[in-house]
């Protein structure tokens, strides 16, 4: 790993956390993500299942963590199965975990190569009632592929048919959106690559440059500063491209007068960041793009300071519709026979605003969190409105990530990264 150890008191608190929200008499199984082929012996990069990961930090494949709290045999309690390693296979596949390793990584005492699983598994199943497994519930989740999750629950249940069954997912969304100090620091570390990526492009931009330059430069030094890379599919999207919300071509070249959407973000130990800046490419806005910048920058400090405990996601991105509509009847985008007529399932102001302000952000990007639970502390949430207008050329976003507080405004992890329109222009013209 690129990244520094993590210290491992992080992953014992998260397993003592979701322990104490099973069952008596079961064992919760947890695996890691396949890597996935492209084709021949082509693979993908590797990428860890956040829920392995966040409770045990283990950063391999074909790894398996069981939890059971109650079992008779203390050595059971907690389980990693790992690949086998030794010098030997070192040599071929290079450096995987060994047992102390995984160990150091994790605090789990007991590590077990995956070959005895089998048999290790009969004699806990025998002991136990139920098993937790792990579905992908995430509200915005649309998977095809089966993963080595579902693959080994279905070994699983196939095997055990007598057990119940109890699901994971709710515990581990309800944890994981309440961020650990450890997870804040990561967090932090991510967003001040971001910020580094970001300083280093404003110097780089000019006419002529094309989206995909910016992209390399961004990559350069997230991977020089121990990141993995970006955080999602980098956008950088010039002029028009930025009013598709989804673009991620990244290959037109930058015209003088246009202006820039990015929204791109580094990694860090496989916690994300997620920032939206734009930014004009000549180093100038014009006054119309000013006023709409402005616009924006204006609904997300007032949407931010909403976002405090007690807060329902749902009711937020109702005040944030009127912040909104507040700005667009005044940059004369709408007027007001358009919000006296609108349609109450899509507002006047989801013509030049058409997504969410905000989700949860940490191991994942859209991090896991019970929307219809109110906000607490330690929550951490992007705000990104964004004004996006295809008939004048140019859309415009601004997003940061900032955590709840238990009383007062979020605490800004992005705060040192320029945002204002005049401070922009200034480190672009020095
Ligand atoms: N970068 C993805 C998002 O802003 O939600
Ligand atoms: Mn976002
Ligand atoms: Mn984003």
């Amino acid at each position: 790993m690129k990244y520094h150890q993590i210290d491992s008191q992080l992953f014992i608190k998260n397993r003592k956390n979701f322990a104490s929200k099973m069952k008596p008499n079961s064992i919760a199984v947890f695996n890691s993500n396949d890597i996935y082929p492209i084709s021949a012996d082509s693979t993908m990069p590797f990428q860890q299942h956040r829920d392995i990961f966040y409770l045990s930090g283990v950063d391999q494949e074909e790894s398996v963590l069981m939890l059971f709290p109650d079992c008779p045999n203390e050595n059971l309690r907690e389980i990693l199965f790992l690949t086998e390693t030794n010098a030997h296979i070192a040599v071929w596949e290079g450096e995987k975990l060994t047992k102390e390793a995984a160990t150091k990584t994790s605090g789990v005492q007991t590590i077990y190569w995956l070959q005895d699983l089998e048999k290790v598994l009969f004699e806990m199943a025998s002991y136990a009632d139920t098993f937790y497994i792990n579905t992908n519930e995430h509200y915005r989740a649309n998977v095809a592929t089966e993963t080595r999750e579902d693959r080994f629950t279905k070994w699983l249940l196939a095997k055990h048919p007598a057990h119940s069954v109890a699901k994971s997912n709710p515990i581990l969304q309800r944890l994981r959106s309440v961020k650990d100090q450890i997870e804040l620091d990561l967090m932090q570390l991510a967003c001040n690559i971001t910020e580094k990526g970001f300083r280093r492009i404003l110097d780089f931009i000019k006419p002529g440059v094309w989206e995909f330059e910016i992209e390399a430069e961004l990559l350069h030094e997230f991977v020089r500063n121990r990141s993995k890379g970006f955080a999602y599919t980098p956008i950088i999207a010039s002029g028009n491209n930025a009013n598709v919300l989804h673009y991620t071509e990244n290959n037109q070249q930058c015209k003088a007068g246009d202006l820039i959407l990015f929204d791109t973000a580094a990694e860090y130990a496989n916690y994300s960041s997620d920032l939206s800046r734009t930014v004009p490419v000549s180093g100038k806005f014009t006054d119309r793009q000013k006023a709409v910048y402005n616009a924006v920058n204006q609904v997300k400090k007032e949407a931010t300071k909403l976002l405090v405990p007690g807060t329902i996601w749902k009711d937020y991105h109702i005040e944030v519709g009127k912040l909104m509509t507040s700005e667009l009847l005044k940059l004369g985008l709408i007027d007001k026979a358009d919000v006296q007529n609108e349609d109450k399932n899509w507002p006047a102001y989801k013509k030049y605003f058409m997504h969410g302000t905000s989700h949860h952000i940490g191991l994942d990007t859209h991090d896991y969190g019970l929307l219809h639970e109110p906000m607490q502390a330690n929550n951490v949430f992007t705000v990104e409105p964004g004004i996006y207008i295809p008939e004048e050329g140019f859309g415009i976003r601004l997003e940061d990530d900032v955590v709840i507080q238990k009383q007062g405004e979020p605490f800004n992890l992005m705060q040192n990264i320029p945002i204002e329109a005049d401070e922009i222009e200034d480190i672009m013209n020095p």
